[in-house]
């Protein structure tokens, strides 16, 4: 795909933008109101979206630190016509990046079980079964060593 920006949103429109993509996608299709998408980590965690040439938001993804040696990648989403164009690997290049300027070297996260082969792509693997959300959404906890 051409032309990617990936950057950190900043301004309260950016971050607005930010957090409704998150809502859409990891929120409306189960019926949670908007305020869902959001957790006690956002005021302090990594924030990456990516634009596209035209300037519109299609990708972002958070990283928190869980401790001085491990940090977790939550609220991964790509716009649903964008998706397997790579845009998704940019947001997670980036938020390693992060982690090891951080000096974090070790990424935990939880993978939707549709997703886990998107993480597998990307150099993650299973280290055993993780929380089922909405009563529906099984997933599998991930690990990377950076
Ligand atoms: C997960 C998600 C962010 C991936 O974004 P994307 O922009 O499609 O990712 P990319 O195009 O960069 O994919 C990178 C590689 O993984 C592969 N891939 C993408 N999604 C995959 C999946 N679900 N299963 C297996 N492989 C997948 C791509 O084909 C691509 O492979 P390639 O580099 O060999 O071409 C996106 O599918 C999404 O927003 N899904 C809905 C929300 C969600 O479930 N988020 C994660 C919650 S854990």
């Amino acid at each position: 795909m051409a032309m990617l920006t990936v950057n950190h949103p900043e301004s309260p429109e950016e971050f607005e933008e930010y957090y409704d993509l998150r809502w859409r996608v990891l929120r409306e299709p189960w019926g949670q109101p908007r305020g869902s998408e959001k957790d006690e980590f956002d005021p302090v965690a990594d924030h990456v979206s990516v634009r596209d040439q035209e300037g519109k938001l299609i990708g972002i993804g958070r990283l928190h630190l869980n401790n001085d040696r491990e940090a977790q990648i939550r609220y991964m989403a790509t716009e649903e016509d964008v998706r397997g164009f790579g845009t998704g690997r940019v947001i997670i290049a980036r938020l390693e990046a992060i982690a090891k300027e951080r000096g974090v070297h070790r990424i935990t996260l939880n993978a939707r079980e549709n997703i886990v082969g998107f993480y597998e792509h990307l150099g993650y693997r299973v280290t055993g079964e993780g929380p089922t959300m909405f009563h529906e959404i099984r997933h599998s906890k991930m690990k990377k060593e950076l």
